[in-house]
């Protein structure tokens, strides 16, 4: 077996290659020891049996705080993320049903317009970097849609404060620091940790602020998630706690921004590094009408193979959360002991040639022509623990594609290669996906909304 420093090195040095070097090697399933965790003995599962298989173990024999600790300092205690069990699935039923359906409808015209927005002034030979354009938008869109927080002073101080801090948390420092809670110090305004401390109780101070007001205002008509939380009672008719209210806003404006903005960076790249596709795509959203709704856009058959072919082989979350064993389990006719942690990995069961001929080529076709299980196309996890935004974050990022595309020709800036890397918690694309607006559409199509 590999020395475990090696292998934790490549694991965050370059984890898409790493899985693939130790699938190559090993085949579906493999175990490593990465340290941090204590090094209990860490089993990557990509096969869709030993997924399913996995997805199915009731909540109750597995540990998944082991692995989410990590968040506390960031998400708080009270974070969907930390839950385990009654209060877990609590959580779920109070947050899902703004992500669900009809809510959905509701938020189209909001994506499109402020997609419009950040991209009013690019005009012909403007260059710009998907990187940085995607999160400026895809921010505003979970802030104002699922916050349901209008523009204006606090707006653009929150908006400000959390991507600074976001960026930084991906820098190596920060990830020490978030890894190892004996450095979580606070020595001052100049210290590491106390720096940190500092932005998270500014952003505190607004997000509080905020539920002061919406206590006040009781505006039942709202269907945000933070009116929805507010007005939410338990069995017993108690109402959130503020700091319950904040550690759920935090999550999911942590979790919901720079994954649906990295996904749009590789659907830019992917698209104009593939001239049939974007041919094809180009050909499907000029067949809607002048005025289209959000709903037929988001139907688009060809527009939708896309996103999932991007998100199949560029999975934004390599892995999904690690569970550890609590007892002994049985996982594809295997007995797992009490202390492994098992991780089912997106990355490699997206790369399965038994499952996706030639998985390393972009075929938006493949969506077309075939339907996968949850246990072979899995984006966005899966089982109890699996993403409540997904369905949110697919319709968003076809409504900005469609309005970006139906405004601008665009071409990317850059012809060298472009490779996955890791930042924070999601892999995205190197060098920023540089691209010029080679053409601006003179009839753009001007999307209306049920
Ligand atoms: C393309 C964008 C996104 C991707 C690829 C993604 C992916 C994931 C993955 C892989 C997980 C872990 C699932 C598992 O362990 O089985 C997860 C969890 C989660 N995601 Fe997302 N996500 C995205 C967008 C969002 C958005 C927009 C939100 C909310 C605004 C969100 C909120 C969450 C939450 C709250 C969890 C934790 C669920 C739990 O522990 O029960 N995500 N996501």
């Amino acid at each position: 077996m590999m020395h475990s420093l090696l292998q934790t090195f490549r694991l965050i040095a370059n984890p898409t290659q790493f899985l693939e070097d130790c699938a190559n090697q090993y085949g579906d399933q493999f175990t490593v020891r990465v340290l941090g965790i204590n090094s209990p003995p860490v089993v990557f599962l990509s096969h869709p049996q030993a997924i399913a298989d996995c997805f199915a173990v009731p909540a109750k024999e597995l540990d998944f705080k082991k692995a989410t600790h990590v968040f506390e300092p960031l998400f708080g205690s009270s974070s969907i993320v930390l839950q385990e069990g009654r209060s877990h699935n609590r959580q779920r039923q109070l947050l899902m049903p703004p992500f669900h359906g009809d809510c959905m409808k509701t938020y189209g015209q909001a994506i499109c317009q402020i997609t419009a927005e950040v991209t009013q002034n690019w005009t012909q030979g403007t260059t710009i970097s998907m990187q940085q354009v995607m999160p400026d938008i895809t921010l505003q869109i979970i802030l104002q849609v699922v916050f349901g927080l209008s523009p204006g002073a606090r707006y653009q101080k929150l908006k400000e404060l959390l991507s600074s801090l976001l960026e930084d948390v991906t820098k190596p420092l920060y990830s020490t620091l978030f890894f190892f809670p004996p450095l979580q110090k606070d020595l001052g305004a100049w210290s590491p940790w106390g720096n940190f401390q500092r932005r998270r109780e500014e952003i505190d101070k607004l997000i509080y602020a905020e539920i002061d007001e919406r206590r006040l205002s009781h505006d039942a008509s709202r269907t945000n998630i933070l009116s929805l939380l507010m007005s939410a009672r338990d069995e017993n008719g108690e109402q959130m706690t503020d700091k319950e209210l904040r550690d759920q806003l935090v999550s999911l404006l942590l979790l919901g921004y720079e994954t649906t903005a990295g996904v749009l960076a590789w659907v830019f790249y992917l698209i104009h590094s593939h001239s049939e596709v974007k041919d094809k795509l180009m050909q499907e959203l000029h067949t809607l009408s002048d005025t289209p709704n959000s709903e037929t856009i988001t139907q688009l058959p060809y527009l939708s193979a896309v996103c999932q072919e991007t998100l199949r082989v560029h999975p934004i979350a390599l892995i999904c959360t690690p569970r550890m064993v609590k007892d002994t389990v049985e996982i594809a006719s295997q007995k797992f002991t009490s202390g492994t942690v098992l991780v089912p990995c997106i990355y490699l069961a997206h790369r399965r040639a038994e499952t996706y001929p030639e998985p390393e080529k972009f075929k938006p076709e493949r969506f077309l022509n075939q339907k996968f299980s949850p246990y072979e196309y899995l984006p966005f996890g899966g089982g109890y623990r699996g993403c409540i935004g997904a369905a949110f974050s697919m319709y968003e990022m076809k409504l900005v594609i469609a309005t970006i595309l139906s405004q601008f020709q665009l071409e990317l800036a850059d012809n060298h290669p472009v490779y996955p890397v890791r930042r924070g918690i999601t892999i995205v694309p190197s060098g920023g996906v540089r691209m010029f607006v080679t053409k601006q559409m003179n009839q753009a199509k001007n999307f209306v909304y049920l």
